[in-house]
């Protein structure tokens, strides 16, 4: 099965899913996609309403609009995910960390306190493990305070098959032992996602114009850019962000036609590089939709994670039904050393 193929099938919301995740600044959805995917009911939480609208048309779950904070009252579940908001921490915010009135964690832990959930995790931006690491220390042992065993690692999403090299920090919160996902060793590439549609042009293709041109080779230059910042089909792609999806800048995603014009790239594309299926329909105007793009967890390295969590979750229950069974029958415990 080819990319296209793979997350076309694979990434499907099943019915009836279980247990309930609740899905905190939801975006659009990439991350509830992969764990609706491995069977898991999201509700998702976004204040957005393209998000929510594009939410409510691919996923099974719904999505409330809402602006959470910590006084929000949050349902029982399962599972807590999220993505709270990252601009404090990325390198192109202002860096000032929870001093910065949109920082969402304070309404992540009051989730957790009120969901109670056997296992959670939030995702964020690399700079959080580092220039705000005191930050992250404190959230966490505010997290274990509630009796959490807590773990973070670095994920590449190259790494779980999606072909863009972009990193997120994953934290986990749990109460046994639970497994990041295994990496894969095959990298896509750009060209095994959009080799069918990159050099397709229509009245709505976006050309670059020899201003534009000059001002990529300057910003180039002044960046010391060795390899132009085109898009490559034969690696993967540089890592797709809002901004350089929908905006006109030094950095802008383009494809290389056969004839050397430069495109821009679509909300299709930059969807392609993310792992959307291409039955997933984004809401909302071009800008928007590319915002919600370049703001997605990648649902295929989401997939991955969130079979993680089944597995949890699968040996959490098996350990209870043991623990159930072993007061009545001693010799059940031996599943445990399986
Ligand atoms: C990084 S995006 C989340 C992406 C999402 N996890 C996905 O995979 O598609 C963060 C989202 O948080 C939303 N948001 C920010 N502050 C919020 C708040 N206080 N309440 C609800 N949503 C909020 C933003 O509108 C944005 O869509």
């Amino acid at each position: 099965m080819n990319y296209v193929e793979k997350i076309n099938t694979l990434l499907k919301p099943k019915q009836g899913g279980s247990p309930l995740v609740l899905d905190l600044f939801a975006g659009c959805g990439g991350l509830a996609l992969g764990f609706e995917a491995q069977g898991f009911e999201t509700l998702g939480f976004e204040m957005d309403s393209d998000c929510c609208a594009t939410y409510k048309k691919n996923l099974s779950g719904d999505c409330i609009q809402a602006k959470i904070d910590s006084s929000y009252e949050f349902p029982r579940a399962q599972v807590v995910i999220g993505g709270p908001p990252c601009q404090p921490f990325s390198v192109g915010g202002h860096q000032k960390g929870i001093r910065d009135a949109r920082d969402g964690f304070p309404a992540f832990i009051s989730a957790v306190e009120q969901a109670k959930p056997d296992i959670w995790m939030f995702e964020n931006v690399r700079g959080l493990m580092y220039k705000n690491k005191n930050y992250l220390e404190t959230i966490i042992s505010e997290l274990e305070g509630m009796g959490y065993i807590v773990e973070y690692k670095l994920l590449h999403a190259v790494q779980y098959g999606v072909p863009q090299n972009r990193e997120r920090m994953i934290v986990v919160g749990h109460r046994g032992s639970f497994k990041f996902p295994m990496m894969q060793k095959n990298k896509v590439t750009a060209g095994d996602a959009l080799g069918d549609i990159a050099h397709l042009v229509d009245s709505e293709s976006k050309f670059l114009t020899p201003s534009m041109d000059m001002y990529v080779a300057k910003y180039e230059k002044a960046s010391k850019c060795i390899t132009p910042r085109d898009l490559h089909l034969d690696r993967p792609a540089r890592t797709v962000t809002c901004r350089n999806l929908a905006g006109a800048t030094g950095d802008m995603h383009r494809v290389v036609l056969p004839d050397g014009r430069r495109r821009r790239l679509t909300v299709r594309e930059g969807a392609r590089l993310q792992s959307f299926p291409d039955w997933f329909e984004f809401q909302g105007k071009e800008s928007s939709c590319y915002k919600q793009v370049g703001n997605a967890v990648p649902p295929l390295m989401a997939y991955e994670i969130a079979q993680s969590f089944r597995s949890y979750i699968d040996s959490t229950d098996r350990l209870d039904s043991v623990a159930v069974h072993s007061r009545k029958n001693p010799v059940q415990l031996s599943l445990l050393s399986e």
